[in-house]
């Protein structure tokens, strides 16, 4: 009988679904709705230490749909982290805690480039019980000017002083959110992983503009008349949050064995889950999906990614995890193995065409046999 319960850094989950950072993790209230549905883990919104600096505009969302049927398949965002008070977050860690003993909560956390803000934010979360640590390096708008978020993930130099810091005080696993916004990713991987953490989220949004509205002539999402880039997400976003873990992935195995790998962007179905974890991952984050089907959506996702092991005959997701990498090479490689590929192909139709003997004439291949018997 196929298992999904995985142990990653230690925390044992029932399976590897998580809810991403973002509206789905924002309160004690719908945190305990996503344990209660059955999720594996839940991330909460992301929290600082002081919220009263985090104002958020409406309308914050803009949605992408399909021509044909309609179905939304892109997201822009340009909401904010928590506008929650730090205490009332602490209050609700321990209220989730005290009823949900064995769900795995995971507290996201940022704050500016100062050293006691984030070990102070580490130790607090830590005191009030939570199982892990997500540090958000990767939110592509708002508060660049006090250098948070995506500022601060861009640039591997600083991420690996911040998460030095941070693995200084830090007694939980503590994972990292990259941004895909940089050209390659493996530097910052590389940078966190260097400075300790124990594991790689990836991806956040990825920087955008939705669109502009033909009518009004402003882009969208337009708050009095104005808009600005924002995060994009959902299952646009999927190849190339694929992408990029495969490459986390690859660094992960040939440099830093052992540590882990969560796989978003763009996940809804179970054989969604299924792609990222062949290409390494260990885990695999919703947001997006959440926010279109509601939590329920992880039944069917479960059922999907158990009928595809079952398929397969893998028992566990150790069985696959990261089988698909190998797959991997260059483009001059792809070259020099279509050519071989082909000259080999080319030889046995040659050896099929040769006549030794009466008996080696065959109906489909008559023409040419007889052809190669008058070339000699
Ligand atoms: C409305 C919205 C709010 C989000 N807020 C946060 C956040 O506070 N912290 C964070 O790390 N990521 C945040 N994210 C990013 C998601 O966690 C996730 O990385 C991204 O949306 C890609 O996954 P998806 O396609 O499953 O949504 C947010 C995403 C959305 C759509």
């Amino acid at each position: 009988m196929s298992t999904l319960a995985t142990t990653v850094n230690g925390l044992q989950l029932p399976n590897p679904f998580v809810i991403a950072s973002g509206p789905p993790g924002t309160n004690a209230n719908v945190i305990g709705k996503a344990f209660d549905e059955g999720w594996g883990a839940v991330i909460c919104k992301t929290v600082s230490l002081d919220a009263s600096k985090v104002t958020n505009v409406q309308p914050r969302y803009a949605r992408l749909r399909s021509r044909e049927s309609n179905e939304i398949y892109g997201w822009e965002n340009i909401e904010l982290i928590s506008d929650r008070p730090f205490e009332t977050w602490l209050d609700e860690f321990k209220q989730v805690k005290d009823k949900y003993p064995d769900g795995v909560l995971i507290a996201s956390i940022m704050e500016e480039f100062n050293k006691d803000a984030w070990q102070e934010i580490v130790g607090r979360c830590e005191e009030a019980g939570v199982d892990a640590l997500e540090l958000n390096m990767s939110c592509p708008h708002g508060l660049p000017e006090r250098q948070m978020g995506a500022a601060m993930g861009e640039n591997p130099a600083i991420l690996e002083e911040v998460c030095g810091w941070v693995m200084e005080v830090a007694k939980l696993p503590v994972w990292v959110k990259m941004t895909p916004n940089v050209t390659h990713i493996e530097d910052p991987t590389r940078a966190s992983l260097r400075a300790g953490c124990n594991g790689i989220a990836a991806i956040n949004t990825i920087r955008s503009v939705l669109g502009v509205d033909l009518e009004t002539l402003r882009p969208e999402p337009t708050v009095e008349g104005y808009t600005t880039p924002g995060g994009y997400s959902c299952q646009a976003v999927m190849p190339i949050a694929l992408r990029m873990c495969m490459e986390i992935a690859i660094v992960i195995r040939d440099e830093f064995p052992g540590r882990t790998l969560s796989g978003i962007g763009g996940i809804e179905t179970g054989r969604d889950a299924a792609q990222f974890l062949l290409l390494g991952c260990d885990t695999v984050q919703v947001c997006t999906g959440v926010m279109k089907r509601g939590y329920r959506c992880v039944q069917p996702m479960k059922e999907q990614l158990l009928e595809f092991m079952a398929q397969h005959q893998f028992e566990t997701l150790e069985d696959f995890k990261g089988h698909s990498l190998q797959y991997f090479t260059t483009h001059a490689d792809l070259v020099v193995k279509q050519a071989e590929a082909r000259a080999a192909k080319k030889a046995e139709h040659d050896k099929k065409k040769m006549i030794q003997a009466d008996a080696d004439w065959d109906g489909d291949d008559f023409v040419d046999q007889s052809d190669a018997l008058a070339r000699g």
